[in-house]
Order: structure tokens, then C-alpha cells, then sequence
């Protein structure tokens, strides 16, 4: 086990900035995937996140693990990431395990994997959800013959 592993601690809800939550993801590759260029957006990502818990060294942020829920059906785990020095020594099984820890009884944590990511989640305990879909930005919905003029 990493020596530095000893001095990590986990926070719920802790406040973090949006400046350091951008150093983290690219600190763990996760910046490749996600909207670290439109600073509007990532300040959006940490207001309207309501269930994070967070890994640090110090005042370091380290880890994180980022959801919208509603704790009692569904927690849409939006982020996981953990910085690449501390990869692989337990931080991103931990910041789940605590996650599901806030969670009501019959709540369901969703998470779309990245791609290097897909087996990890296999390896802690997801299942892969053959029926998961999304809605893209710029898709629309498509109406029905029937349906009345948008205005
Ligand atoms: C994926 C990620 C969050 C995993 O966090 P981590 O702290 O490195 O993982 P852990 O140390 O908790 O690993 C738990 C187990 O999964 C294994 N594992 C780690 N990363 C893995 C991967 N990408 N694929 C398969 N298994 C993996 C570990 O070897 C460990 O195995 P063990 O049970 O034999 O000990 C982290 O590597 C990361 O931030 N990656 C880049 C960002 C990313 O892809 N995020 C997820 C997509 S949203």
C-alpha cells in the first residue's frame, strides 16, 4: 500500500472549488471526457451536484466521486475520479462504498463508464445495464405525426 494512502480522508459534501475540482480531472485523465475548457459549465457541474464525497491529502483534493440524486431511488454518479498518484490503492472503491453509504435502501447508483473505466466498475460491484440510454445535447426529441407545432 502507497505510504501517502495512510493520510488520505474522505469528506461528505465537503466544499470544493471549481478550479480545484478542474485540477483533479485532469490530474486523473477524467479531464479527457469532460468540459474542463468552458469554466461556465464545471462551476455548474460543482453548485448542482448534490451528493460529492471527496478524498484529500491536506488541503489537496485527491479523489472524488460527484452525484445528482434524489437518495432515495436513483444517484446518478456523474464523476469518478481519483488523482493518478493515488490510482490503484483503493481511493475510488472507498469513495463508492461511502457514497452508497448515503443512500436510502431501494437507491440504484447509475454510472456511465468511461471508456478504460468499464471493467472497473465490473471489479467493484456494478453491473452492466443492457437497456441504458441517452439523450444527447443538440438531440431532440422526435415528435409523432400527430403531435401539435413547436413554437
Ligand atoms: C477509475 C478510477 C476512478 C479507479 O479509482 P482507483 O482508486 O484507481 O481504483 P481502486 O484502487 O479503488 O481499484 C479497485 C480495484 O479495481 C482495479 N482497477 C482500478 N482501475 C481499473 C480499471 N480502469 N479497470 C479495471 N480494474 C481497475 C484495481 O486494480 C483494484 O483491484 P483489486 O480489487 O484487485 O484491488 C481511477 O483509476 C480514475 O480516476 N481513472 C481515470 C478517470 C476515470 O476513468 N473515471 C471513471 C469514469 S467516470
Amino acid at each position: 500500500m502507497s505510504s501517502s494512502l495512510v493520510s488520505v480522508q474522505y469528506k461528505i459534501n465537503a466544499a470544493y472549488t471549481a478550479e480545484a475540482f478542474t485540477d483533479l480531472l485532469r490530474r486523473s485523465t477524467l479531464a479527457e471526457r469532460r468540459p474542463v475548457e468552458d469554466a461556465e459549465c464545471i462551476k455548474q457541474m460543482v453548485q448542482g451536484g448534490n451528493l460529492a464525497v471527496t478524498a484529500w491529502q491536506g488541503k489537496r483534493l485527491v479523489g472524488i466521486a460527484r452525484s445528482v440524486t434524489d437518495f432515495a431511488y436513483c444517484c446518478y454518479l456523474s464523476d469518478l475520479a481519483v488523482d493518478h498518484s493515488f490510482q490503484g490503492v483503493g481511493v475510488g472503491r472507498r469513495l463508492v462504498q461511502l457514497m452508497q453509504e448515503q443512500l436510502g435502501p431501494r437507491c440504484t447508483l447509475i454510472a456511465l463508464a468511461a471508456p478504460d473505466a468499464n471493467d472497473y466498475y465490473l471489479h467493484v460491484g456494478f453491473e452492466p445495464h443492457p437497456r441504458a440510454w441517452v439523450l444527447r445535447p443538440g438531440s431532440r426529441v422526435h415528435l409523432g405525426p400527430g403531435a401539435a407545432p413547436q413554437r
